[in-house]
């Protein structure tokens, strides 16, 4: 399934320069969790499952990911020394997979901060956990998945609930995607956009990001501090958080669930 990866990544731009290690695994219950509880951790580390079967999504909610059939990788990243910039992680990771999509003929949207859709249907989205030691973060796990090859009847038995009605890359085309093809491409996508990170380069992460936009101008509604706030997506700010128009002003979110 994967076993020209390596090949492919070294002849990658930007990916021979970051991806360090490639640990490929015929099934896990989560590659987040593998990249967590691994000992050595490095930069560049990229651990990626042809069968994932615990797989986590944000707010402690199920990742359903299918044998052969999705993308599940993580990607471990320095944590960075600002805390500042730590927001535009999942913004530089979502810009990854849109590219990626992109190059593969799908056009897609981000939703705030980091679900990626077509057609208005989540195909992909990113969990990001730190790693700790002696209570400092040493390390970012930056988890994708990306549905691929999956039919609607891979979502309706898996007994989800899902808040976005999710959405494959087959369903979008009727056609069959390589899940090599589009690992290769979505590292080498990664690799560029962390180094615009390191270069500190957040300007051009925010405005790729803001023009693939999904949110902007519509009604959203958002938990905050466990209370339900809705307003009109204004726009995200320098920091990376999103600004919503309310009846009586602006309330900027840091960090929240958008509900649709
Ligand atoms: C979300 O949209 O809620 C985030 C989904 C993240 C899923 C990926 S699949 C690879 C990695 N391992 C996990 O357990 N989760 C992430």
């Amino acid at each position: 399934m994967y076993s020209g990866l390596e090949h492919k990544l070294r002849k990658g731009l930007h990916s021979k320069r970051f991806v360090k290690d490639l640990i490929l695994l015929d099934s896990t219950d989560s590659t987040n969790n593998h990249g967590l509880s691994l000992k050595e951790k490095k930069e560049g580390m990229v651990i990626l499952a042809r069968k994932q079967i615990g797989g986590r999504g944000r707010d402690g909610r199920l990742w359903h990911s299918v044998e052969d059939k999705s993308i599940a990788m993580s990607i471990i990243i320095d944590y960075p020394k600002s805390n500042d910039s730590i927001t535009f992680v999942p913004l530089l990771s979502a810009n990854a997979i849109v590219d990626t999509l992109d190059f593969f003929g799908l056009n897609s949207k981000i939703k705030w901060p980091n679900d990626v859709l077509i057609n208005s249907k989540k195909v992909s989205g990113v969990l990001c956990e730190s790693s700790f030691i002696k209570n400092y973060s040493n390390f970012i796990i930056v988890g994708i998945g990306i549905n691929v090859n999956l039919n609607s009847e891979d979502f309706i038995k898996d007994g989800i609930d899902y808040v976005i009605k999710p959405t494959s890359l087959k369903m979008e085309t009727s056609k069959n995607f390589s899940l090599e093809d589009i690992a290769t491409t979505l590292l080498n996508n990664f690799s560029k956009w962390i180094f615009e990170y390191k270069t500190n380069n957040y300007d051009n992460i925010l405005k790729f990001w803001k023009n693939n936009w999904f949110d902007e101008g519509k009604q959203v509604s958002v938990i905050k501090n466990g209370k339900l706030i809705t307003g009109t997506a204004k726009d995200i700010n320098l920091q990376g958080h999103l600004v919503l128009q309310m009846e009586d002003g602006l309330e900027v979110i840091n960090s929240g669930e958008l509900k649709i």
